[in-house]
């Protein structure tokens, strides 16, 4: 069995003031000290970063923004560097999420060019893919997603590729309630892997490849038990601290029984 490690990102979007946050680190701290198996993320608005920098220093939980520039420093107006995030102690970065690239205009081409500089700069970018319910009605999805990861790495060094994470995102699954069935998630992963393979060979399976959409602490286990869906990035069910306690103690309980090595 490749000994791939299990990540569980908490996608807080547009939601939580500094208060909120640091109460949010305080109980959720508590419940999953301890936790080793699994990289266990907070991705928090650029605001709560710092402090909450703060309250998981020295925790077995990680940090990770939400975005951040292609550009290093300069007339910017608006934009967060890596240097920033860096500075704030993230460890991770979410690189085109479907919400960035439908509402704020990201493209394959931009995507690109920062997730080369989350590596460059020594983050590891949680690089987006999915595709919208028409795409998969028409029986596109896969050749879809294909191309939205070719672009994202164009460029990037084999060794730098066992530093990124996937998450695949069906857009018709997010914030909707409806779930891709743990079988759709796991072809779309191989699929995926599949593509890693032709651009990088071997290297593609060290890279973990997770699934977003309306994951919940009760359908955790099951997407976690197919072979290649190495974790989850979670929207919803992260913003409560105890629903993303009982989520990750779930996924902790899987590693343990079917994954562990
Ligand atoms: P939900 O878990 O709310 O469906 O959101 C998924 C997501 O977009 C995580 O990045």
């Amino acid at each position: 069995m490749v000994n791939r490690r299990t990540v569980i990102a908490g996608n807080w979007k547009m939601f939580k003031t500094v208060s909120e946050a640091e109460n949010y680190a305080v109980k959720f701290l508590a419940e999953v000290k301890g936790i080793q198996d699994l990289d266990i993320v907070l991705c928090a608005p650029f605001t709560a970063l710092y402090p909450l920098k703060n309250k998981l220093e020295e925790s077995n939980v990680h940090l990770g923004a939400q975005n951040m520039s292609w550009a290093d420093q300069g007339a910017y107006t608006g934009e967060i560097s890596a240097q920033m995030i860096l500075d704030v102690a993230c460890a991770y970065v979410i690189l085109g999420h479907s919400e960035r690239r439908e509402m704020f205009g990201e493209t394959d081409e931009g995507i690109n060019k920062k997730v080369l500089k989350a590596l460059a700069a020594g983050l590891t970018p949680i690089l987006c893919v999915g595709e919208n319910l028409n795409t998969r009605e028409e029986g596109k999805a896969a050749e879809w997603v294909r191309s939205q990861v070719i672009h994202a790495l164009t460029g990037i060094l084999r060794e730098d590729l066992s530093r990124i994470v996937i998450a695949y995102e069906p857009i018709w699954a997010i914030g909707t309630g409806r779930t891709a069935s743990s079988q759709d998630a796991q072809e779309m992963c191989v699929s995926i892997r599949t593509t890693l393979n032709g651009l990088m060979g071997s290297e593609a399976e060290k890279v973990p490849i997770l699934y977003g959409g309306s994951v919940k602490a009760e359908n955790i286990a099951e997407l976690l038990t197919e072979p290649d869906v190495d974790g989850a990035l979670v929207g919803g069910a992260s913003l409560d601290p105890l629903s993303f306690v009982k989520l990750v103690h779930n996924a902790a309980s899987v590693f343990a029984r079917v994954k562990g090595v």
